[in-house]
């Protein structure tokens, strides 16, 4: 993927219902929040909700955001979601997540939505984003490979959910005896991973639920972004430094990605060189460009 100035390390989940979570979102130090409107907020709050959250975007513009604001709209086949994005896209939201996705097709009609909104708001056509929780169904995951054909510009990055998806075919659990994900559930992710660098698109880890275990937050991070994520679901302000701080190249991963393109570069046309004793090829010199990438973006900040 390339990595521009919009990518987001952590997003953090605000109740769209709650004005002092949405205060405390300020402040919270996120690349971006979600404002809430589904599964955070009860029915009888949506309404109420839906006031808050484009009052709260349009008090802080464009340009005057410390924080990318998103907003998590409720299913597309639901009752809710229509009224949702009528209430919000004229407060410019940087991006709407998508719950429950079917797959790249309810994207497209979502993305046909907001076209009609941005004219009617008289916002540049295309300036809000896409972000679908992509496996919460049971049909999701198996439409994954389509993103990367889809021609969604909208499209900024794929994310995964457990909790939805058991619900969706009747599990009682998601989590094996040791504490990992089962099978399904590791598989929904890593097709979300390459889905989504196969759309050249953000991979997202989703939410880890344990908001006081810091440690534990910031060792599966960084096997996520080993993996290959570059950034991550915050449900609690306390998690955004731990985000932050592990999707961040480290100076010791710059140093190493500076070493490893002056190796190619004094190699100049070599595809293979060798440094500190270990074979460097192609896809070495990718990483690498990959992590000094990452760094600019993040050190603009
Ligand atoms: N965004 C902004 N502020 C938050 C917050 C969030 N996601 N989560 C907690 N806070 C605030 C609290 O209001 C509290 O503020 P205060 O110090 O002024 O009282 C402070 O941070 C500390 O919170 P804490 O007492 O540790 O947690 P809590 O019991 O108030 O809330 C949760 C715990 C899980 C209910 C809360 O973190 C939350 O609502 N998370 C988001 C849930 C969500 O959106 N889920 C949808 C995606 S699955
Ligand atoms: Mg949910």
């Amino acid at each position: 993927m390339t990595l521009g100035l919009g990518t987001l390390r952590s997003m953090l989940f605000v109740p769209g219902d709650s004005p002092k979570k949405l205060a405390k979102g300020d402040g919270a130090g996120a690349d971006a929040l979600i404002l809430d409107l589904e599964d955070s907020v009860a029915p009888s709050q949506k309404a109420q909700a839906r006031e808050l959250v484009p009052a709260y975007m349009a008090e802080r513009p464009p340009g005057a955001r410390s924080s990318q604001l998103w907003v998590r709209i409720n299913p597309l086949d639901g009752e809710y979601a229509l009224a949702d994005l009528a209430a919000v896209v004229a407060a410019s939201p940087d991006g709407i997540m998508l719950p429950k996705a079917d797959g790249p097709a309810e994207v497209q009609r979502l993305s046909y939505y907001l076209d009609a909104l941005e004219a009617q708001a008289g916002l540049a056509a295309g300036s809000v984003g896409i972000l679908p929780v992509a496996t919460e169904t049971a049909k999701a995951p198996f439409q994954l490979g389509g993103y990367a054909d889809a021609g969604l510009a909208r499209l900024r990055g794929l994310t995964w959910g457990a909790e939805d998806l058991s619900a969706a075919i009747g599990a009682s659990t998601n989590l094996d005896a040791r504490g990992e994900w089962t099978l399904t559930y590791r598989m929904a992710r890593s097709l979300t991973l390459l889905a989504a660098h196969a759309a050249r698109v953000q991979a997202i880890e989703t939410l880890y639920v344990d908001y006081a275990d810091d440690a534990g937050l910031r060792e599966s991070c960084r096997r996520a972004r080993e993996e290959g994520f570059t950034g991550r679901i915050a449900i609690h302000p306390a998690q955004v430094a731990g985000i932050n701080e592990s999707f961040t190249p480290s100076a010791a991963e710059i140093d190493h990605a500076r070493r490893v393109v002056e190796a190619f570069e004094r190699a100049a046309g070599a595809g293979v060189v060798g440094l500190d004793g270990k074979m460097l090829d192609r896809p070495h010199l990718t990483q690498a460009n990959a992590v000094l990438a990452a760094s600019a973006a993040y050190s603009r900040r």
